[in-house]
Formats: structure tokens, C-alpha cells, sequence
């Protein structure tokens, strides 16, 4: 049977061991790697927004495992649009091995997956990013040689990445908060789930809105940006609404003292955070974006390998 990516729950059951098979293969060459394991694999990335991150790390990671990968822009397929999903599902499950997908809706996502007879990999949706949490949690290890037991806290806007973050801190027993605007906190479902399992693992999950509050105790801060692909038309009221909680050195302050700072990325300094966090010492934002690549390589291998 396919096995889907489409949230970070796919990975409830190896996620630990997709993290340490990424530290596995950061530490083998980067360049002209021997690795072959995907050696004849295609890997097909349909985009609906704009990538830097993704697009590059998938394709590169994919080259350095013997494999390729197709890049399918929004204006050459216009899913949805120009064609059905379930047909641009069945066609490319004909000439790819997988299909990465960057869409607008999770509902969509899921179409796509239902439709596809290849793995499908959520490159990022409305509701999760599953390989950007893969990525932030293996950087929090390879910084604080651990995750069980840290406080995680993630400060602006409840979105999709805040959504798959609860879910990957609660599966590796890290404790996490979300200090949001009361009507900007994260997934009701996806909260609740991570507390069920938070439960069992003896780690915290707890959402809250004053910034101050939560960030105290903090090993790690994380922000995204308060205004995320498909929500441009509220520029302007959410940049107004979610200033008290830009990520500044006022604000890091309570954090414990050897806290890292983390942003998916692309940041906007001035914004969701000052320059003098993302340009600052504490500040971990490239290595996290370099393992992109590395933690999708684990999951491409997961999917796709023998
Ligand atoms: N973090 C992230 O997904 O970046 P891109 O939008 O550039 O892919
Ligand atoms: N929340 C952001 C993440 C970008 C990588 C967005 O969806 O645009």
C-alpha cells in the first residue's frame, strides 16, 4: 500500500526514526553523494503558491539520492482550473514515483492523495506543513541533543505550521504553547488531538494569548509570518492585530537564557520578528532551512525506499 504525507500524524508511528535517519544522512557528502537509494525515481512537485525552500530541497534531495524531481508549476496545470484533481492525480501517478504537493486547501491535498496511486507528500497546505515540522524538530535536537521534555513556544499566528508543530511536539513529549489572538489560535482538532497525545507522553500542550506569559522558560521561540500565502487581502488588519506579538529582544528576554530561535521562513524583519532576534545570536533560522532538505530526504526514503 502508498504511504501519504499529508500530516504530520503519517509519521505518529516513525517519526522519531525519520528524524534519526535524517541525522544519518546530513553526515554522509553532500555532493557527488554514492547514495543510490532512489536511483530511476521521479518525483513530481505541483505547486499552486510560490516556494524557495521547498522546491530546492526537495530537487536537490532528490538528486543526491540517485533520483529526480519534476517541477509542475501553478500555471502550467492549474488544478482544479484547467483540469480536474482526480485527473491530474491519475496522470501523473503515470509517470511519477510520488508527487510532492503545494496546495491551497487541505481538502484539495486530500483529493489529491484519494485519486493518486503514488505516495503523495504535503509540501505545505492550509491546514499543516509536515516536512517544515520534520525539519524544526530535527534542528531542536541537533541543537539541544534532545526533544522530550523542552518547552517549545510559538508565538503570532495559530496557522499551519503552528498546527503541525503541536502534532510533532506532542508524538516526541515535548511540552509546547501557542500564545495566539484569541481568534487566531491553532486547528480545534488538530489542538486536541496533540493534548490526547501529549497526555501519553507525559508532555504539555497549551494555548494561550498573552506572548509575555508563554514565552517564559522557553528553550526554543518560534514565529512564522503573520500573513501566509492565500491571505493577502487581510494584510493590512492582521499586521495591525498581531504586533504585540512580534518576537523582539524585550519578548525573548524570558525565555531561558540558551533559548534558539526558529522561523520556517521567508521572515519578515520589523514584523513577526525584530532583526536583532533573526540576525542575533540565538538564531538558528539557516541550519533549520538546511535541514529541510535533510528531513525530506528521510521521509522521500521512508515513502519511496525499499
Ligand atoms: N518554509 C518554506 O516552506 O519555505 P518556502 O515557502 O520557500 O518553500
Ligand atoms: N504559514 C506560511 C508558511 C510559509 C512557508 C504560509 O502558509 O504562507
Amino acid at each position: 500500500m502508498k504511504r501519504d504525507i499529508i500530516s504530520v500524524m503519517d509519521m505518529k508511528d516513525d517519526f522519531e526514526d525519520i528524524l534519526a535517519s535524517a541525522v544519518k544522512m546530513k553526515k554522509e557528502p553532500k555532493k557527488g553523494s554514492k547514495q543510490d537509494v532512489l536511483k530511476g525515481k521521479v518525483l513530481g512537485m505541483v505547486f499552486e503558491k510560490p516556494s524557495l525552500r521547498t522546491r530546492i530541497s526537495f530537487e536537490v534531495g532528490m538528486t543526491q539520492l540517485g533520483g529526480k524531481a519534476v517541477y509542475i508549476g501553478p500555471d502550467e496545470v492549474s488544478i482544479g482550473k484547467r483540469e480536474s484533481v482526480s485527473d491530474v492525480a491519475n496522470v501523473l501517478s503515470r509517470y511519477v514515483n510520488a508527487i510532492m504537493y503545494r496546495a491551497f486547501s487541505n481538502q484539495t491535498m486530500r483529493e489529491l492523495a484519494k485519486h493518486a496511486s503514488v505516495p503523495v507528500i504535503n509540501g505545505l497546505d492550509d491546514l499543516e506543513h509536515p516536512c517544515q515540522c520534520a525539519a524544526d524538530l530535527l534542528t531542536v535536537m541537533e541543537k539541544k541533543g534532545k526533544l522530550k521534555g523542552l518547552q517549545l513556544v510559538y508565538v503570532g499566528d495559530g496557522n499551519n505550521v503552528c498546527n503541525s508543530l503541536l502534532l510533532g511536539c506532542a508524538l516526541t513529549g515535548m511540552n509546547m504553547r501557542a500564545a495566539t489572538p484569541k481568534d487566531f489560535k491553532p486547528n480545534a482538532d488538530i489542538l486536541a488531538k496533540a493534548q490526547e497525545i501529549a497526555k501519553g507522553k507525559g508532555g504539555r500542550i497549551e494555548t494561550l494569548s498573552n506572548p509575555y506569559q508563554a514565552v517564559e522558560g522557553a528553550d526554543v521561540i518560534y514565529t512564522d509570518t503573520w500573513v501566509s500565502m492565500g491571505q493577502e487581502a487581510e494584510k493590512q488588519a492582521r499586521e495591525k492585530l498581531f504586533l504585540p506579538y512580534q518576537v523582539n529582544d524585550k519578548l525573548a528576554e524570558k525565555a531561558n537564557k540558551d533559548y534558539i530561535f526558529l522561523h520556517c521562513l521567508p521572515a519578515h524583519r520589523g514584523l513577526e520578528v525584530s532583526a536583532e532576534v533573526i540576525d542575533g545570536p540565538h538564531s538558528v533560522v539557516f541550519d533549520e532551512a538546511e535541514n529541510r532538505m535533510h528531513a525530506q530526504k528521510a521521509i522521500l526514503v521512508a515513502v519511496l525506499g525499499k
